[in-house]
């Protein structure tokens, strides 16, 4: 407990947490579990190009998702560069710039221009009225994130895609186990990608998937992740090496078998936050909207300064110091990384003010109650002192962006 500003971390106090608290702790399944599947690998010494486990895999994602065509891949960048190439896009993709930037170096890398659209300041999703207005004649995609484990507005999209005759393409990275009503994600445009990176709520180490209801592209991903090769030796297609492992297959289902269990730990955490902080003037925790199912893997804070008194980033560096490592994903926004920024960008208001705002707690099953509640003390205490730990660190002054080149009007 901390009694005056001295107290804290940054300024030589104690740290709260002895061990840090990351966002993204991975959620680990029954150890046992992994352990048995990995004997059985190297009792078959079977270890990859299309064997069991990842077919089973596979069986199960189809299933959870109910999308026809399910394909286990290394990770979901190379997923999203995959069904970008079996979709034969050219020229110009929509995308979001709040997103993680491998949705933008996805596409870069095979050749296409992301094309950055703001978001909607209440959802942080691209919207079809605002990727409406990044359409061009050069345009052949649009690519939506289903950002915080929360679906976009697939409905609007979907009609935006088919009245401009472009391919749908959903960045599901954070949307696994997710539904719209009932309707699962992974059904939804032309292809869905889905990331088991370690920090996500599922994790396979590494990994990732693609569903997709579209039987010839799906044929045309199965040859294009393992070099094209359609039998020893027939390539049929162009291809790379995005396979997935066994033994990344086998933590993968572990894990599926408490995914329950890590989503109710997440919905849990999130109602321990949201409680705690109800009355933290301008620290405000986005709720999942929209009826269907969430994975509640992202606690998402925004600060307002003009109420906290106290900037996000001074937040953010005492919680840091006390061994919480809160951060500001997606901060300052993809069209504001390299190799973008050194090109002409719009300037995206509703992507800047949400970047600035952000803050991402821990969550997951590394975190208990009692650490939670530590976490908003801490939260509380901070904004309650807020001038006063502004002066001490001399701060005050707004995060640093990079600048943008602008369009020249
Ligand atoms: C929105 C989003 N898209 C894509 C990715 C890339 O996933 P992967 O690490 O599996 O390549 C991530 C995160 O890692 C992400 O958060």
């Amino acid at each position: 407990m901390k009694r005056s500003v001295e107290d804290l971390a940054i300024f030589g106090g104690t740290r709260t947490f002895a061990e840090d608290k990351h966002v993204g702790r991975p959620n680990l399944g029954d150890r046992a579990a992994f352990h048995k599947k990995i004997d059985e690998i190297f009792d078959r010494v079977w270890l990859t190009n299309d064997g069991p486990v990842v077919r089973e895999l596979e069986a199960r994602i189809a299933n959870i998702t109910g999308a026809r065509h399910a394909l286990a891949v290394c990770n979901a960048t190379v997923g999203l560069e995959l069904v970008a190439h079996g979709l034969e896009l050219s020229g110009e993709v929509v995308l979001p710039a709040w997103t993680f930037v491998a949705t933008a170096h996805a596409m870069r890398w095979v050749g296409l221009t992301p094309v950055f659209s703001d978001v909607e300041r209440s959802t942080h999703h691209l919207s079809a009225e605002l990727a409406a207005r990044r359409i061009t004649p050069r345009t052949t995609a649009i690519l939506a994130t289903h950002l915080w484990g929360e679906p976009c507005d697939v409905d609007a999209l979907t009609a935006l895609a088919k009245k401009h005759r472009l391919k749908l393409i959903f960045d599901a990275a954070h949307a696994f186990g997710v539904g719209v009503g009932q309707r699962p994600i992974g059904t939804f445009g032309d292809a869905e990608v889905f990331s088991f990176h370690g920090t996500k709520f599922v994790n396979s180490f590494e990994g990732g998937a693609i569903t997709t209801n579209d039987d010839e592209l799906a044929r045309r991903l199965r040859l294009m992740r393992n070099f094209g090769f359609a039998g020893f030796d027939l390539v049929l297609h162009l291809g790379t090496n995005a396979k997935m492992h066994e033994a990344s297959a086998a933590m993968a289902l572990v894990n599926m078998d408490a995914m329950g269990v890590f989503m109710t730990a997440n919905r849990v955490n999130l109602e321990t936050y949201q409680q705690a902080l109800a009355d933290v003037p301008g620290v405000r925790l986005r709720r999942p909207s929209g009826n269907g199912q969430r994975n509640f893997q992202y606690v998402v804070a925004e600060v307002d300064e003009a109420l906290t008194g106290v900037s996000r980033d001074d937040i953010l560096a005492v919680l840091q110091a006390e061994g919480v490592i809160a951060r500001r994903y997606f901060y300052p926004g993809a069209h504001r990384m390299e190799p973008y920024v050194s090109e002409e960008q719009p300037s995206l208001p509703m992507t800047e003010e949400i970047a600035a705002q952000v803050l991402i707690l821990p969550t997951g099953t590394a975190m208990s109650p009692v650490d939670i509640c530590l976490v908003t003390d801490l939260i509380r205490f901070v904004v309650a002192h807020g001038p006063a730990i502004a002066a001490a660190r001399g701060s005050g002054a707004a995060a640093h962006m990079p600048p943008l080149r602008l369009p020249r009007s």
